[in-house]
């Protein structure tokens, strides 16, 4: 059968096949800095609230359990000093699902705007969740630290824009936004943003934030618990925000049947309620940082930038080619990383290192390129 209709692109991270098995020859093995998986253990105890929830056998509620609702919000008001009613907390099967599929639910409620906006070097989910719903990917550039330009968006892309999406810290490039004024200029364009702060607890530079900070109107504040506890296999994610677009998004979310099993939703609420587990993660993940921006400046001499926040170096490749970069990492270093294209056009002289390894495959790295 000839297909004519959209056709998947290869998945970003599958490319990678051809350099993982050259990293793979190396002894002791490939450390793979590629996909930001956690590699570090979650709390024993959510763990152990997993089989305990009694919440097998019935249908779990689709917008999320009291008690996860409750876990979320309190969660909110604890770390981010945004309080909002738990009535406008819903789950989702982690935030990926999220992401892909906003789009289209709410095109499905405004048809006459076609436009996603979206940051020009970013998770790639955003601009595909778009492109499943078949509307059109505007990426809006960054300026100089990885912050969204929003001057630069054209009169008539903010017209037909259906959402603008922030993500803060920024995956890749470690970036901050300034969220007051990006709800701002939501607000000024009638333009709902959504605001994606997965990272928000690995903020390194200021005080965390979040786009709820100022306001919900016109806003949706995006969170998981999979880099904060190491818990990506959970699924579990949450929105929060305007009450209109949270009722409606639930709403349409219940009748295609998304629901966080009922055990997750129990272990979720578990990990929310407990921060020290997040800030001796924090604090690793903070200490590689600095270890593999060391130790790439002194083996290749690149200058590595820490990031704002997140667990990602964007390290500027050798004369600008990074699968070039990526292919010498693999052979001298036997270490695997993406290459900015994988963030769009704009990324395509970086190199995203995800410093998700124990720091004793790390130290492997640094025996590996001779640094001490
Ligand atoms: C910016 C960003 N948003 C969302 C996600 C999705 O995370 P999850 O679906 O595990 O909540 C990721 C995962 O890497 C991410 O980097």
């Amino acid at each position: 059968m000839t297909t004519v209709g959209f056709r998947p692109p290869a998945y970003p991270y599958d490319r990678l096949a051809p350099l993982a098995a050259v990293a793979a020859a190396a002894e002791g093995g490939v450390v793979d800095l590629s996909v930001g998986t956690p590699a570090d253990p979650p709390p024993a105890a959510v763990v152990e609230a997993l089989a305990r929830s009694g919440a097998e056998r019935g249908y779990p509620p689709s917008v999320g359990t009291v008690e996860l609702r409750s876990a979320a919000a309190g969660w909110m008001a604890r770390r981010l000093g945004v309080r909002v009613p738990d009535s406008t907390v819903a789950a989702c099967v982690g935030s990926k699902e999220l992401v892909a599929g906003l789009p289209q639910w709410l095109h499905l409620r405004r048809p006459d705007r076609d436009t996603v906006l979206y940051p020009a070097i970013s998770y790639p989910t955003y601009a595909m969740g778009a492109l499943l719903a078949g509307l059109r990917a505007v990426a809006v550039p960054l300026d100089e630290r990885s912050r969204l330009d929003l001057t630069a968006v054209g009169a008539e892309d903010v017209d037909r824009a259906l959402c603008l999406w922030s993500n803060s810290p920024g995956n890749p490039a470690g970036g901050l936004d300034d969220l007051d004024a990006v709800g701002a200029w939501g607000a000024d364009h009638g333009v709902p943003v959504l605001s994606d702060e997965c990272y928000v607890e690995l903020t390194w530079d200021g005080p965390r934030r979040s786009i709820l900070r100022t306001g919900t109107a016109g806003r949706l504040a995006v969170h998981s618990v999979s880099k904060r506890s190491n818990l990506a296999g959970l699924r579990v994610g949450f929105y929060a925000g305007d009450p209109e677009l949270v009722t409606y998004l639930s709403e349409v979310r219940k009748h295609a049947g998304f629901m966080v099993p009922g055990p997750a939703q129990h272990a979720a609420a578990v990990a929310l309620e407990d921060d020290a587990h997040v800030e001796a993660q924090a604090a690793r993940y903070r200490r590689r940082l600095e270890r593999l921006a060391g130790i790439l400046a002194e083996a290749y001499g690149v200058e590595v930038a820490l990031p704002g926040g997140g667990l990602y170096l964007w390290v500027p490749a050798p004369g600008g080619d990074a699968w070039a970069f990526a292919e010498r990492l693999a052979t001298e270093a036997g270490c695997l990383v993406s290459p900015g294209e994988f963030y769009g056009p704009a990324g395509v002289d970086h190199v995203r290192v995800a410093v998700v390894q124990p720091d004793d495959r790390i130290e492997l790295v640094a025996r590996r390129l001779g640094v001490v």
